[in-house]
């Protein structure tokens, strides 16, 4: 199955229909993990915002084992991410869309593996390729079906690769640290990149991510990064994110049948 995880701006998927909300325990959690399941057209497909319906957990207390572990236990394979972004390089507008092919990870403090304890081994997983090839082709296929319908605010060409800093947040970088982003190869800097691909990736889930950028990083622009400029690109961008999932989720279930059809 498949599974949308709304980042920023994206806590409702209001284009889901026969809507059910499902509560699934896990053993990282007290609380079960509510995840709203439902179709958009023929795709079935599972959805749950990371910060909350409501949008209250900041990125350094989601509780990322918990979430990736429900969506496993509910039988999806394949996730989108959907994250909004500081943008690093200059392609990376407000506004900008992107399909990064790197991450980076600069958090700390984390619950970030499954192989944590009363392991029978050691375990490390291969990342080399932190997201799914199949996963981003369809998303840049669906970009690119989509192209002329993007609203304004979705500036230019989709970036259809980058490198993912994951910082730690909340609180925005210093100029300094996205400097030094830059000189490791970051092109776009978030806080919800990781652990989420790499617990996805010890469950054997193909996870890819749809930033969008809603602001440019610390100290690229003079002006200085207001919740107020932030709040109106998220608003804008998430309403064609919300277009684009439609589109998606129609190729997706082609690639599905196609893939099944040469299994048999
Ligand atoms: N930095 C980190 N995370 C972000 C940013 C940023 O500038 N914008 C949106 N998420």
């Amino acid at each position: 199955m498949l599974a949308i995880i709304g980042g920023s701006g994206l806590s409702r998927l209001d284009i889901l229909q026969d809507t059910a909300l499902e509560k699934v325990t896990t053993p990282f959690s007290e609380s079960a993990v509510e995840i709203l399941t439902g179709s958009i057209g023929e795709q079935k497909l599972a959805f749950l915002p990371r910060h909350g319906k409501t949008h209250v957990i900041p990125p350094h207390k989601i509780n990322y084992q918990a979430n990736l572990w429900a969506l496993h236990q509910l039988g999806v394979t394949d996730i989108v991410s959907v994250n909004a972004v500081g943008g690093i390089d200059p392609q990376m507008a407000p506004g900008q869309l992107a399909i990064p092919d790197q991450i980076i990870d600069y958090t700390h403090g984390r619950l970030h593996t499954y192989y944590q304890e009363n392991l029978s081994k050691v375990v490390h997983i291969d990342f080399t390729h932190p997201y799914s090839k199949r996963l981003r082709h369809l998303l840049i296929v669906a970009m690119e079906q989509q192209g002329d319908d993007l609203d304004e605010v979705v500036e230019g060409l989709p970036v259809t690769q980058g490198v993912y800093g994951c910082t730690q947040g909340p609180r925005l970088e210093t100029a300094a640290e996205i400097i030094r982003l830059k000189q490791d190869g970051c092109d776009m800097v978030g806080m919800t990149g990781m652990p989420e691909a790499g617990l996805a990736r010890e469950l054997g889930m193909e996870y890819a991510c749809l930033a969008l950028s809603v602001n440019r990083a610390a100290g690229l622009e003079k002006k200085p990064i207001t919740m107020e400029d932030i709040n109106h690109t998220l608003v804008a961008g998430m309403a064609e994110v919300k277009k684009l999932i439609p589109v998606f989720a129609r190729l997706y279930a082609a690639d599905e049948q196609a893939r099944h059809k040469s299994a048999v």
